[in-house]
Parts: structure tokens; C-alpha cells; sequence
């Protein structure tokens, strides 16, 4: 039986991942995420304190560990700089330290936002990298850190994940409650990814040892906007979506404006193929 330590576990990814491998004979899984208390919750294992990290791998000694620590707030990121790194990018350097040294595989979960968007092929995995936010400059920092320290690594870069939790689909859905119309940006490009079609590839890859870097998100390619009118067709939900463009949505964190990823690695290395947008989006709409 293979020790599986899952980080972040408490995340949309992570809780895809425990539905995937929770009850599989062959793992036996350590997750570690937040935990309440009287001041709100911290993190079991706080991935930003290295000798935590050291402490607890040690002690478990996982074969496996899967990374879905993240700051994901794109937008703060932007003013909290120092956090950012801290989570994005040194907690993948422990990590990776600490995986190296057990001798365990890392599974390290990185973004389309490492790619500037000013592209109009799709992005595969030798493109050339040039994050334009804090975010994609520390998860890029992040996947650095994890190449250099950890032989046994595998990064997966995905987008607009959606599953249990904060997502975009949540959020058309509880802006649908109380206004007639909602506006979406409608120019920038990219693959709605499920959490569980992730998990899926990760756990497909950790049966594996063709380490490296993968991308790893749906099949297609849609807008915000166009994703958005799917989301309401799928639960039902009559209101009025307007399609408008960046310029008219200003946000703190720059976007890619096109950042859609070829899974070549996935399909030429293995012969694996996530599903396409619209069907993985069903499967949720179908569960949820
Ligand atoms: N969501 C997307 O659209 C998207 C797109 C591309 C790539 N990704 C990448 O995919 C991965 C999984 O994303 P997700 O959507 O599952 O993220 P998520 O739902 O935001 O989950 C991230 C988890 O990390 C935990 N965390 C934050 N700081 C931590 C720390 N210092 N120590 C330990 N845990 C910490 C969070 O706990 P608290 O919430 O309690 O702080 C949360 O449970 C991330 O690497 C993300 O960068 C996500």
C-alpha cells in the first residue's frame, strides 16, 4: 500500500482527489488542511514553515506527495506580494526539499498563468513562460523551485478550475439570485478544467514514473462569457448574460488574455486524453 500525503486537502482539488482515491486498497492517504479553531482555522500543516514540512514528511513518510496548497486569490495576490510567495512558491521548495530527501514522488499543481496570453496557438509545455500577474510570477517561481529540488516530480498546469468550493460557476450561479442581468467578459480564451478531471489525470500519472511537466486541463476552448451562458443553460437558470471585454471589467491582477493549453505531453507520452469541456462540465452539473 502506497502512503499518499495530500496538502491543501481541504480545496477544490484536493477534495476531487480524496473522492478519487478514498477507498482505493491500494493508497492509504494522509490529508492535511484546515482546521478550525476559536480564531477561525489554521492550516494543519502550514506549507510556508519549512521545519514543519521537514517534521511532518518525516514522520509519515509518504511515497507520494500531492501539492494543492495554493494562493489562489488572483486578485489579492496582487496586494499581498509577500504572502504569495511565501504559499506559491517557497511551500513547493520545502516540498520539494523534503520530498527529495525521503526519496518520495511530488505532484505539484501549477497555472495557465504562467503564459503572458499573447499567443494564439495553444500554449504547450516547452512555450516559453511570462507570467503578467504576482500570482503567475510566484506559482512559476513555485514549479522552478520544485524542478531544481525534487528528481521525482511531476507539475501539472491547469485553468479555470471548478469544483467544491469558490469557482466561477458558483459564482454566476449565486449572481443569477438577485440580478436580471449579469455582464462577462467575453475576450479572453481558455479550457473550463473539473477539479475531478484533474484529479483524474494526477492520479493516472501517479501510477506512473514519466516524471516532468504536463498540461493538464480539458479538452476545447471557450470564453468567460461563453462559459457563462453554458452554466445557466445547464442548471436552468433564465437571466440575461452581456458579453463585454476586459477594458470594461478592470480587475487588479492582469489576465492572460488567450491561455489555452495543448495537453501534448499527456497525449503523446501516454495516449491520455481529459475530457472535453462541455462533457466534464456536465458530469458536475449532473453531481451537484
Ligand atoms: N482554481 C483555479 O481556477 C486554478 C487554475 C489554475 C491552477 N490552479 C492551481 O490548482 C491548484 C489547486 O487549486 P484549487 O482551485 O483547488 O485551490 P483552492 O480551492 O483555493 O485550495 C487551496 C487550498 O490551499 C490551502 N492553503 C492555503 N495556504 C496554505 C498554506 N500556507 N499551507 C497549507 N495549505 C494552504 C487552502 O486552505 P485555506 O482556504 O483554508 O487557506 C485551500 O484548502 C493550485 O495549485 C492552484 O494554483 C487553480
Amino acid at each position: 500500500m502506497k502512503r499518499i500525503m495530500i496538502t491543501g486537502a481541504g480545496g477544490q482539488l484536493g477534495l476531487a482527489l480524496q473522492r478519487l482515491l478514498k477507498g482505493q486498497a491500494e493508497y492509504e492517504l494522509f490529508r492535511t488542511d484546515a482546521v478550525a479553531n476559536e480564531v477561525g482555522s489554521i492550516h494543519a500543516l502550514d506549507i510556508t514553515k519549512q521545519e514543519e514540512v521537514n517534521d511532518y514528511i518525516e514522520n509519515i513518510k509518504p511515497e507520494i506527495i500531492i501539492n494543492c496548497a495554493a494562493f489562489t486569490a488572483v486578485d489579492l495576490c496582487e496586494s499581498e506580494p509577500e504572502k504569495a510567495y511565501q504559499i506559491n512558491a517557497l511551500g513547493p521548495k520545502y516540498l520539494a526539499m523534503a520530498a527529495e530527501k525521503t526519496k518520495a514522488v511530488l505532484v505539484h499543481v501549477s497555472t495557465d498563468y504562467v503564459f503572458d496570453g499573447q499567443g494564439s496557438v495553444p500554449y504547450t509545455e516547452e512555450s516559453a513562460t511570462n507570467p503578467i500577474s504576482v500570482y503567475g510570477k510566484t506559482k512559476q517561481a513555485g514549479d522552478e523551485f520544485v524542478r531544481e529540488h525534487c528528481s521525482n516530480s511531476f507539475i501539472l498546469r491547469t485553468a479555470w478550475v471548478y469544483g467544491e468550493g469558490k469557482n466561477f460557476v458558483k459564482t454566476m450561479l449565486r449572481l443569477a439570485q438577485t440580478n436580471p442581468k449579469i455582464r462577462v467578459v467575453a475576450d479572453q480564451y481558455g479550457t473550463p478544467t473539473s477539479a475531478l478531471e484533474l484529479a483524474r489525470a494526477i492520479v493516472y500519472l501517479i501510477g506512473t514514473e514519466s516524471y516532468g511537466t504536463y498540461h493538464a486541463t480539458c479538452e476545447g476552448s471557450t470564453t468567460w462569457y461563453e462559459f457563462a451562458v453554458e452554466i445557466f443553460k445547464e442548471a436552468g437558470v433564465d437571466v440575461e448574460v452581456e458579453a463585454i471585454t476586459t477594458k470594461e471589467y478592470p480587475t487588479p491582477a492582469k489576465r492572460p488574455m488567450y491561455s489555452i493549453l495543448d495537453n501534448k505531453a499527456l497525449r503523446e507520452r501516454h495516449g491520455y486524453y481529459m475530457k472535453d469541456w462541455k462533457d466534464a462540465f456536465k458530469e458536475y452539473c449532473k453531481e451537484h
